[in-house]
């Protein structure tokens, strides 16, 4: 009932962090996966690493006239996992609504797009998962515009499970900070320190690691009584006590 074996998962974002680890555990169960990202180099790289006949398709969603070519020409799927996104930070007060409405671009209008167009592949019992972040209900300081645009996937979530069911769910995963490719460009110290003092607040004393979201996300996908919920996989973020200022 809950086993991937002989199921196809497509993992938009599959060639690193959070979505390569889905890809991983999915096909070490036994499922046929499709990564997709935009470079294909490093895709190639993912696919031959996790084996399994791992295949690969590469795909920049927030093109949509691509989106669209490219949706009809993959095979039926069971689930759909879309964890590629960007960020933009910034202080409220100053920030350049440039960067923002791209980050809403890849972050929203992607997922919305690549959902849309994949729908039709998808077979009954299938299910969709989409992924926001904790800063959707517990705001952090320079991360007003990212909160804004995890709260529109969520919101997003719970429509397509009211429109799509009976026969696809729609869940998002909202995880925690997790150890990720998403924070390489930072110099390794500050990376550290970020982690370390992120991790003490929260309630399990550490960060996260991408298999830990992964475990998550499989099991969201193969149960047939799970729609339209936001999983908050977050070490307790959302319960945590804030340091004063
Ligand atoms: N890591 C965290 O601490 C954390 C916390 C809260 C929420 N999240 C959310 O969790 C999800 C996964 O995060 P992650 O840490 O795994 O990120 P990641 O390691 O940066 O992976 C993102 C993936 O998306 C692909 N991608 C980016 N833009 C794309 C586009 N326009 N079209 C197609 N592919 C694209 C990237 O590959 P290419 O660049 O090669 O295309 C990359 O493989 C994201 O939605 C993120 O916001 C993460």
């Amino acid at each position: 009932m809950f086993t991937l074996e002989g199921k196809t998962i497509l993992v938009v974002g599959g060639a690193s962090g959070i979505g390569r680890s889905v890809a991983e555990m999915a096909a070490h169960q036994g499922a046929k996966v499709i990564l997709a990202s935009r470079n294909a180099s490093r895709l190639a790289m993912a696919a031959e690493e996790i084996g399994n006949g791992t295949a690969h398709t590469e795909v920049d969603m927030t093109n949509e006239a691509a989106v669209k070519a490219w949706a009809t020409a993959l095979p039926e799927i069971d689930y759909l996992v879309i964890s590629a996104s960007s960020a933009a930070h910034g202080p409220f007060a100053t920030a350049e609504t440039g960067p923002l409405r791209a980050m809403f671009d890849a972050k929203f209008f992607g997922p919305y797009v690549t959902a849309r167009e994949v729908l039709p592949k998808i077979r009954s019992g299938g299910s969709i998962m989409l992924f926001s972040g904790v800063l959707s209900r517990r705001p952090g300081e320079n991360c007003a515009g990212l909160g804004a645009v995890n709260g529109a996937v969520e919101a997003l979530t719970r429509a397509m499970a009211l429109e799509l069911g009976p026969n696809v769910r729609v869940n998002c995963m909202s995880p925690g900070m997790v150890r990720s490719e998403a924070y390489s460009s930072m110099p390794d110290d500050a990376r550290e320190a970020m982690y370390q003092s992120t991790g003490e607040s929260l309630l399990v004393g550490r960060v996260g690691v991408p298999t830990e979201i992964a475990h998550a996300v499989l099991s969201s996908l193969t149960n047939g009584y799970l729609t339209g919920q936001i999983l908050d996989v977050d070490g307790g973020h959302m319960i945590r006590q804030y340091a004063t200022r």
